[in-house]
């Protein structure tokens, strides 16, 4: 495949391929190997019109382990405020010889578009509402190095589901990877569309809490909601958010994951954000694994030495 777009595009032996690539991958980094030759050569862009944190430092730090070149866009301070088109832009890179472009973009779509204009491979950051493959995969690889295979597990993904890219693609990949996906959010925070979703719906968290192996917190995101809309912040926390009596609710081996930036307080408790249950730090680490592994398999870098079979 050229370009990761969207968790749809993987079928069940794609996606294990690309988690056992990166365990291979973290293998080699536990064997304190920081840095591989395999991408020399190669550019990466990083290009980036919304904010983020975690997903342009792990792309960052994912190419450059894997000896890539890295070129980091952000719109903020760009000729995009001069009103440049994303054709515009994306044909510039072009000319500056980008063999992947990582993009990040408040237009769900985004990715897409960018894909027919340029000749190296896309990936997928994040583009509005609708998807980000990626975070889908690193958590995915977090669950299985906690859980095992993901064959049968049961995973509540909870809250703001209308707003979030990070749920529907872990509802895309979970799902091909064989698991059962339940979401619960309040009514006004599904999509029209989530009934065509491969998953479960839910209202109660409380009943749905005993029979999951992850509980999956996602972001308030206040700042794509209308203020009419939305219950306030006690209401919504004593509702869903996630705090010491609900885990106590939940299996003894579940875990505890949100993608961040976290609302702590209001989606999870900060205790509950800092206990041993909680994956969220250990979701960052994977994120460069799990990219380093995307990149190395769309670019079709040089053997890893019989590291990879
Ligand atoms: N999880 C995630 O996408 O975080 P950032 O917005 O910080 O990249």
């Amino acid at each position: 495949k050229r370009h990761l777009i969207s968790a749809a595009d993987l079928s069940r032996d794609d996606a294990l391929l690309i988690l056992d690539t990166a365990d291979e991958l973290a293998k080699i980094s536990e064997r304190s190997i920081k840095k591989l030759p395999t991408l020399r050569g190669r550019t990466v862009v990083n290009l980036f019109f919304e904010d983020s944190t975690r997903t342009r430092i792990s792309f960052e730090a994912a190419a450059k382990r894997l000896s890539a070149d890295v070129i980091n866009f952000s719109a903020k301070g760009s000729s995009v405020s001069k009103g440049e088109s994303l054709k515009d832009t994306a044909l510039t890179l072009e000319a500056m010889g980008a063999d992947a472009v990582v993009i990040r973009h408040g237009a769900s779509g985004a990715p897409h578009r960018l894909a027919t204009w340029v000749r190296g491979s896309v990936v997928n950051a994040g583009d509005g509402t609708h998807e980000h493959p990626t975070q889908a995969l690193l958590d995915a690889f977090t669950m299985r190095r906690r859980l095992g295979s993901l064959d049968g597990r049961k995973i509540t993904i909870v809250g703001d589901v209308l707003h979030s890219r990070v749920a529907r693609s872990n509802v895309l990949l979970l799902s091909t990877l064989g698991a059962e996906v339940t979401l619960v959010a309040p009514p006004t925070l599904f999509p029209v569309s989530v009934d065509s979703w491969p998953c479960q719906i839910s209202y109660d968290l409380d009943a749905v809490l005993p029979k999951s192996d992850v509980v999956m917190m996602l972001r308030v995101q206040r700042e794509r909601m209308n203020a009419a809309f939305f219950p306030t912040e006690r209401e919504y926390s004593r509702r869903y958010g996630l705090d010491r009596d609900r885990v106590a609710r939940m299996p003894d081996e579940a875990i505890v994951m949100h993608p961040g930036p976290m609302n702590r307080g209001m989606e999870i408790a900060a205790e509950v954000a800092d206990s041993p249950r909680s994956t969220i730090v250990e979701q960052v680490a994977n994120g460069v694994t799990t990219r380093m592994a995307v990149l190395y398999l769309l670019l079709g870098g040089a053997d890893l030495g019989g590291e990879i079979q």
